[in-house]
């Protein structure tokens, strides 16, 4: 049992009446669940169930999740996924058998900063072969689901609230999608959460200063949220008020930078020494396969024990056969050769299956990618939100030269990171779990754009542009005119609902159509504005009414992750069910 002060009282309640929270982060490198009962939660909220991700076989490092990636077969159906996936993958493409596969690696990062999201998508595998993201996807995610439900045989599918774990940085579309996703293996409604990764990570720290005090010291009241991914640098601001709950303080921010960034340093450092050719063969061609992930793994490990001794020379083990073979078919040099002529003739030799890095060379890749988080966290602290801490997360942040990179960088502020037991790469989905137990723990966040609805209001010669004058049944009209919901920039409680009234033309009338659109202007006056976009489409469908003015109203739901419409009769109540398509 765990006693809470007063102030913290509501940590451990929660008003759902599911049986178990499960959790799903699906990461840019990597990926994973975990879980807890609600009884659980109301004794020990920390006590989640994490299960142990299988083994690396071929490599030496533990990994907490497992890789993104997924093996299909021809037919779509499922083989295995993460590291699994990979390892059977080599296996697959050396018994030339690969024409029978798909295998689908990293491929969350399709859906970042991309303007063309749809349900019709289509991502490519490694070998260029199309499938819909929404099956990818879809496999994944109900796959991950099924290891869930294995911890939890005594219960049904239904008895479980599902969160989904999404960078705050994306699109609202990237958003509808893994929505979307989870409503084709049935969780619909209600039964899924999706939750921003940046928000996870602050409830989390928020249950571990208060319950492991030792573990996590007190959080300021103010403090940024840093998580660094594989593939993304996630940055969000909150406030602790005197109620316990979180407020957003600033739009999350964020940018494309994360451990694949240094992993890329290491493939470009070795382009330099062997050269570009040696290199896409070794990635590229199907005989190498298993010398590209080998190189991979050994990056991996590299990554995380640059500092385990101060020797001053690192050994980087390599597929030695391979890379002599295509250095003295491209260079026509041995691979000793080869390095001996580069510029790192100096810094790098060759010791059998290894090679022997001067460690300032491979700690110099690390610098660029902790400049540009850095640079990504300056701009909320431009933003001068009065704040004096940044909590750490994320596979990167157990990086001591990152951490010193930011250290460095923002002198006099603490940065709190977690200590080793406490995964940070599991960070994220920890704290989903938590956030699904007790979603309103934030309540409230900051509007990104201005939203605004379509409105034709009758033609006012003073205030509209008589470009816009449209007559309809002989009285003018404005065309165009931008009426605005909430502008940018706005605190909004979560589930602030800005409520419209809609008057139905007729009795047979059969659907509403509103038109929203956003700008990250503070104000534009008509929707053809350059910096206006169609955000989304609603429909409310109306049923047969007696009332031919029949009044309908119209709830546009601002402050939670998803953007959302609700839509009734006024006079009977009659709840209609509203579809929205984002554009
Ligand atoms: N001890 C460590 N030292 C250095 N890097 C590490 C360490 N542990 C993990 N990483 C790196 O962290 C990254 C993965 O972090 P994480 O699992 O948080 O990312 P993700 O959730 O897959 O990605 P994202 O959150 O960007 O979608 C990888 O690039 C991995 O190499
Ligand atoms: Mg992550």
């Amino acid at each position: 049992m765990v006693f809470l002060c007063s102030s913290e009282k509501d940590l451990t309640t929660n008003t759902a009446d599911f049986k178990v929270v499960a959790a799903i982060d699906i990461g840019s490198t990597s990926s994973w669940y975990a879980s807890s009962k609600t009884d659980t939660f109301k004794t020990d909220p920390l006590d989640i169930r994490i299960d142990k991700s299988w083994m690396v076989g071929r490599s030496s490092y533990f990994p907490t999740k497992t890789a993104t990636c997924i093996l299909m077969k021809g037919d779509g159906s499922f083989k295995s996924l993460g590291h699994e996936a990979q390892e059977e993958y080599a296996d697959i493409i050396l018994n030339d058998e690969a024409k029978h596969y798909l295998f689908f690696d990293k491929f969350k990062m399709a859906l970042y900063n991309n303007e063309n999201i749809s349900k019709e998508m289509m991502i490519k595998d490694v070998k260029g072969r199309e499938k819909k993201a929404v099956d990818v996807f879809s496999l994944f995610i109900v796959e991950l689901m099924k290891l869930v439900m294995k911890n939890y045989q005594e219960f049904e599918f239904n008895d479980i609230q599902w969160v989904l774990t999404v960078p705050s940085v994306w699109s609202d579309k990237a958003k509808e999608f893994m929505r979307h996703c989870a409503e084709r293996i049935g969780v619909r409604g209600y039964r899924l959460i999706i939750a921003l990764e940046p928000d996870a990570v602050s409830v989390y720290f928020q249950y571990l200063h208060t319950l492991k005090p030792t573990v996590v010291p007190k959080l300021d009241r103010r403090y940024m949220v840093v998580d660094i991914g594989g593939g993304t640098v996630d940055i969000t601001a909150h406030e602790k008020t005197d109620d316990g709950d979180l407020i957003e303080l600033c739009k999350s921010t964020g940018n494309d930078v994360g451990g694949s960034e240094v992993d890329y340093q290491f493939l470009a450092l070795f382009r330099q020494i062997v050269n570009d050719r040696v290199m896409n063969t070794l990635l590229t061609d199907d005989r190498y396969i298993d010398s590209y992930f080998d190189i991979l793994r050994e990056i991996e490990k590299c990554k995380r024990n640059i500092l385990a001794s101060d020797n001053n020379k690192l050994h980087f083990r390599i597929p030695f056969s391979n890379l002599d073979t295509l250095c003295r078919d491209y260079n026509n040099k041995s691979l000793s050769e080869t390095i001996a002529s580069s510029k790192y003739s100096e810094k790098i030799s060759l010791k059998g299956e290894h090679m022997s890095f001067l460690r300032s060379i491979l700690l110099s890749l690390f610098a660029p990618v902790g400049d540009r988080i850095s640079k990504e966290i300056r701009k909320v602290i431009e933003k001068d939100l009065q704040i004096n801490m940044i909590l750490l997360a994320g596979g990167l942040s157990k990086s001591p030269l990152i951490v010193k990179n930011i250290e460095d960088s923002f002198k006099g502020m603490k940065i709190i990171k977690l200590p080793e037991e406490y995964p940070a790469d599991l960070a994220v989905v920890t704290g989903a779990v938590l956030y699904g137990h007790r979603p309103h723990f934030i309540t409230s966040r900051i509007t990104e754009y201005t939203y605004g609805r379509l409105m034709q209001p009758e033609f006012e010669t003073e205030k509209h542009d008589p470009a816009k004058l449209i007559t309809i049944n002989g009285i003018d009209h404005c065309k165009d005119v931008f009426e605005i919901l909430v502008p940018k920039n706005t605190r909004v409680n979560v589930n602030k609902k800005i409520r419209k009234e809609y008057k139905g033309m007729h009795k047979s009338q059969k659907e509403i159509r509103i038109a929203v659109y956003t700008t990250k202007k503070n104000q534009v006056d008509y929707v053809d504005d350059p910096e206006c976009k169609l955000f989304c489409e609603v429909l409310v469908p109306l049923s047969e009414s007696a009332d031919k003015t029949r009044c309908v109203i119209v709830d546009f739901i601002f402050g939670k992750t998803e953007f959302l419409v609700e839509a009734f009769e006024k006079k009977t109540k009659l709840q209609y069910n509203v579809s929205v398509e984002l554009k």
